[in-house]
């Protein structure tokens, strides 16, 4: 299951006819993308200096936030959410976005449950068992 988090909160939310969140809403509904997400309306994602904003999240993926966002970012937003669904790992880099959210990831969280992504360091954790992952570079 995938979630898009969207900062309900966030002061550039924006009215409910034109807002992020509201345009956000309308477009996945129905869409495809539907499929396997949970559109959550959350009051905060930690990206409050850079508001609107918003967050990918998937076991086993990296976490991705972004900010700055406005409802003319609703469309590069969803095509991102396609591109993590996609993606092996969710570590999406900045050329791999859209054109339109290039430079407003604000903030990249590696998963621990992601050890097939991430570099072991030959640690064992305590919950798996298995090496504690160490974090890898943002790619370029
Ligand atoms: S109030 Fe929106 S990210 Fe904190």
């Amino acid at each position: 299951m995938h979630s898009l988090s969207v900062c309900r909160t966030c002061p550039r939310g924006g009215a409910p006819e034109t807002g992020l969140r509201e345009r956000l809403r309308a477009l996945i509904a129905g869409s495809p993308i539907a499929t396997g997400l949970q559109l959550l309306m959350v009051e905060c994602v930690g990206s409050c200096p850079r508001p609107c904003a918003v967050a990918f999240d998937a076991p086993g993926k990296w976490r991705l936030r972004f900010g700055g966002l406005t409802p003319r970012h609703a469309e590069d937003v969803v095509e991102a959410l396609r591109l993590y669904k996609e993606s092996e790992s969710g570590n999406l880099s900045d050329a791999a976005l859209p054109y339109g959210l290039r430079g407003h990831v604000s903030a990249r969280s590696p998963t621990f449950a992601c050890p097939k992504t991430l570099p072991s360091t030959g640690v064992p954790t305590p919950f798996s068992g298995g090496v504690a992952p160490s974090l890898s570079p943002v790619p370029k």
